[in-house]
């Protein structure tokens, strides 16, 4: 790496970030099911129909994956909670294991002097709520605010942060419209709906832990920087439409209490009946926002009903997501966060990484790519600190190879590489590179 800790204000945050059905192994520990179970059992949503069952075993392995956190000298650990784990029903009588789990794993980071930022939702909804309708139920707010109370009456008192909902974006949108996660739909009011109520859930979950007494509280909002492709007044328009729907809808209601009127000409046909008379919940005041940031996008119009617009082959270097690598959008977006939504809120980038095959060479994995690629991020934090930008700190995507959704084990995002038959983890020259990093004097 080209940076230390040096580089950075004293009180800056380094860390990694997971999530539960990504790592876990959801088979263990009482589990419930979740609609996320159900998709990848479904023929064509998942490549060889992969799912979460075993995943890295971090349920029996979770100390030996705290241990490389803390000796590679990170601060903070991102985690996320299972919804099915804690309710397996999705409401209703809790399942102790899975309290007992996150008590564990909270107090194994504790140990190790690691910061623990919760996440109460990264999308595995128990499946008798998705059979009520999911997010498109709007007693989804009073379920969620449920789990809430119950999972941090428990671990609450020792969170160092917490955030609701990963990335509502693609909660709503990705889920709904496009199909492409869980539940998988196409359907224009569906995604309406979902991109409502995942906020008034969010507002909701805040009221819950205000009410715990709990504090240093967020949310988590994943954002593509928005480039039209070419200089047309069409392709402007498809740009800042794309831009509205991914990035401004979530922190206008979050931060603003409105949504953008471009993605309104849309969406608002099929909101719920009184949808403005949420936004009280919907803007319960945050004490940090997290920004999730990997790519951009280059969007130009196209035929067919609204939006009317298509994303077109960028031309920069991509990784194996097949996403241009634009760190530039980074210090774009926390700039543009700070001006127009947050001011002097703090700020987060709680995921940041890449993907690449990552075979194992030797006995290891010299993923370069990675490390130019984290540098490369890290100098636009910086950036965005020197134009006054209020950023505290940044979250590796991800600790290890994981789960990558509807792509299966194959994109490897970790720092850590995990054989996926044996799961042996083998630091890659990533991890040690940061850790150098991290712990030079
Ligand atoms: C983010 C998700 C995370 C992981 C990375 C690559 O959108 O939060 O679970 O899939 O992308």
């Amino acid at each position: 790496m080209q940076f230390t800790r040096k580089d950075f204000p004293e009180d800056f945050l380094f860390g990694v970030a997971t999530s539960s059905y990504q790592i876990e192994g959801h088979a263990f520990g009482g589990a419930g099911r979740t609609h996320w179970d159900d998709y990848a059992a479904t023929p064509g949503n998942v490549v060889r129909a992969e799912h979460g069952g075993r995943a890295c075993d971090h349920y029996h392995r979770y100390e030996q994956d705290l241990d490389l956190v803390q000796a590679a000298g990170l601060d903070a650990y991102r985690f996320s909670t299972s919804w099915a784990r804690v309710l397996p029903e999705g409401r209703g009588t809790p399942n102790p294991e899975g309290l007992d789990f996150y008590d564990r794993l909270t107090d194994a980071m504790l140990e190790r002097g690691i910061k623990p930022c919760a996440t109460l939702y990264h999308w595995e909804l128990p499946s008798p709520l998705a059979d009520l309708g999911g997010w498109r139920n709007r007693d989804i707010a009073g379920w969620f605010g449920d789990f809430t109370e119950v999972l941090m009456k428990r671990i609450g008192d020792r969170m160092y942060s917490v955030a609701p909902i990963n990335e509502p974006w693609c909660v709503a949108w990705l889920s709904h419209f496009m199909g492409l996660h869980a539940p998988g739909l196409r359907d224009i009011r569906a995604t309406a709906r979902a991109m409502h109520h995942v906020l008034l859930a969010h507002g909701r979950a805040i009221e819950v832990m205000r009410g715990l007494g709990m504090s240093n509280l967020g949310g988590v909002f994943n954002m593509e920087w928005s480039t039209a492709a070419d200089d047309t007044d069409d392709a402007r328009h498809a740009a800042a439409l794309y831009d509205g729907i991914y990035n401004r809808w979530f922190v206008g209601g979050v931060f603003k209490g409105a949504y953008p009127e471009i993605v309104l000409d849309g969406l608002e046909p099929h909101l719920p009946h009184n949808w403005q008379d949420d936004f009280p919940t919907i803007t319960q005041p945050l004490d940090w926002c997290g920004l999730n940031y990997y790519t951009r996008k280059v969007i130009a119009p196209a035929p067919g009903p609204w939006p009317s617009l298509t994303e077109v082959e960028g031309p920069l270097p991509k990784t194996f997501m097949d996403w241009e690598i634009y760190p530039q959008g980074l210090s774009q977006h926390l700039i543009r966060l700070a001006q127009e939504y947050t001011g002097d809120l703090p700020l987060y980038v709680t995921e940041n990484g890449m993907a690449a095959p990552d075979p194992l060479v030797d006995g290891g994995v010299d993923d370069q790519d990675r490390i130019a690629y984290i540098d490369d991020h890290l100098a636009e934090v910086r950036r965005a600190i020197d134009a006054g930008a209020p950023v505290k700190g940044h979250f590796v995507w991800s600790l290890l190879d994981n789960y990558e959704w509807s792509l299966g084990y194959e994109k490897r995002f970790g720092l850590v590489h995990v054989d996926f038959e044996t799961l042996e983890r083998t630091p890659k020259a990533s991890y040690h590179a940061l850790a150098r990093a991290l712990t030079t004097a």
